[in-house]
């Protein structure tokens, strides 16, 4: 009897030992091919509830940080030419940054309504609705209190290189009608891409146009400009802004002005024969569905971003509006006018009063699909 028992016994333990064996060289397998990774860390409290910052990294070293405060992208790291990691966004140390007063929605996604809508002034279904006002007598990106100024429930996805951020915006909110659920999902990939899938649905036909506001330098602060910077629009044509900067209605022609990327040309080739800078919506050649449409390069560092997106529109922004003022800046820099660009893909401002632009309506049963991606290399 106790002989069965020991026999037993042995059995099981070199069976159980085989088992874990065999378990850990899972796991070391498992963590040496899969070195996506998430960390957190606390970015300070707001409205008495905590503000984290998710951190994606890569195999490749590739870092991109993003908070639940206006889903803002806080800090995309990359490897310049030589190898070397440097931070291409501009942005602050803690919450403390974000909030204050004039922050030009660095890393922020925008909304309702990216961009002006003249006056706030805008109809549905024959319904006039106001957005707040914000802007020189304008609605600009979503009002006072924009999807870039509420908190965002996050969630890390499976896998680890995806973080989902939600949110409800209520019916009546900043003067946009129905009760509007988002969900932005950012994504690292593994080839250094940023993707940024976004959804949304209502329960009442409302006006919708979402983006995304980092603001580039890919010398990573080692020049505290973006005049060197070569751009490349996939846009023949684009939408001229009156002195409010609010679209005229007309589509012009960018060949022979200084509105001509369709070639990669210096950003600070034309920019002093543009009044007050580059701020405007480029039409996109592409047709419906994800495409390639600009690219920057920056001779210095090396780095390449090439930017795909769904949408039809883009705003190149050269940061006409930086003075030097910001407090908290990362490392303390000094965000100067023409410190960054921004590239943000979207319809094109004040559509839902411009009968030519595409449609920004989103009804009962439909669901708003946009997808954006960054991506980031070195030549
Ligand atoms: C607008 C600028 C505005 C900036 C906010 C851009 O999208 O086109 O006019 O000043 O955002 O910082």
């Amino acid at each position: 009897m106790m002989k069965k028992y020991l026999v037993a016994s042995l059995v099981l333990f070199c069976f159980l030992s085989i088992f874990n064996m065999a378990c850990s060289f899972n796991n070391t397998n498992k963590n040496a091919m899969d070195t996506a990774s998430v960390t957190t860390k606390n970015f300070g409290t707001l409205e008495g509830k905590p503000v984290t910052e998710y951190t994606l990294t890569n195999a490749a070293g590739m870092q991109v940080g993003i908070i639940n405060y206006g889903a803002i992208l806080t800090k995309i790291i990359t490897k310049d030419k030589t190898g070397a990691l440097g931070d291409v966004i501009t942005g602050y140390e803690s919450i403390d940054g974000y909030v204050q007063k004039g922050n030009p929605y660095f890393g922020a996604i925008i909304g309702r309504y990216a961009n002006r809508l003249a006056k706030g002034a805008y109809k549905v279904d024959g319904v006039a609705y106001t957005a707040a006002i914000n802007n020189n007598g304008q609605s600009l990106h979503g009002g006072l209190k924009g999807f870039d100024k509420v908190l965002w429930e996050a969630v890390v996805l499976p896998g680890d290189s995806s973080i989902q951020l939600s949110y409800v915006s209520v019916d009546g909110e900043e003067g946009y009608p129905g009760n509007l659920k988002v969900q932005v999902v950012y994504t690292l990939t593994e080839n250094n891409s940023i993707k940024i899938e976004y959804t949304a649905t209502t329960d009442k036909t409302t006006v919708l146009n979402l983006t995304n506001h980092a603001y580039f330098n890919l010398t990573a602060g080692k020049s505290p400009n973006i005049y060197e910077h070569i751009v490349q629009l996939n846009a023949n044509k684009y939408t001229p802004v009156d002195s409010n900067l609010i679209p005229t209605g007309e589509l012009l022609d960018v060949k022979g002005t200084p509105m001509d990327f369709t070639t990669p040309k210096k950003v600070g080739q034309d920019l002093d024969k543009v009044a007050g800078g580059y701020d405007h919506n480029w039409v996109l050649n592409k047709a419906d569905g994800l495409a390639e449409i600009a690219s920057v390069y920056e001779p210095i560092s090396g780095r390449y971003l090439t930017v795909a997106t769904t949408e039809p529109g883009i705003q190149f922004y050269t940061g006409n509006f930086l003075t030097g003022t910001l407090t908290g800046t990362k490392k303390g820099i000094v965000y100067n006018k023409h410190y960054a660009l921004t590239l943000e893909t979207q319809h094109f401002p004040d559509s839902p009063n411009q009968p030519g632009f595409p449609s920004t309506l989103l009804k009962p049963g439909e669901t708003y699909h946009q997808t954006t991606v960054y991506s980031f290399s070195t030549k």
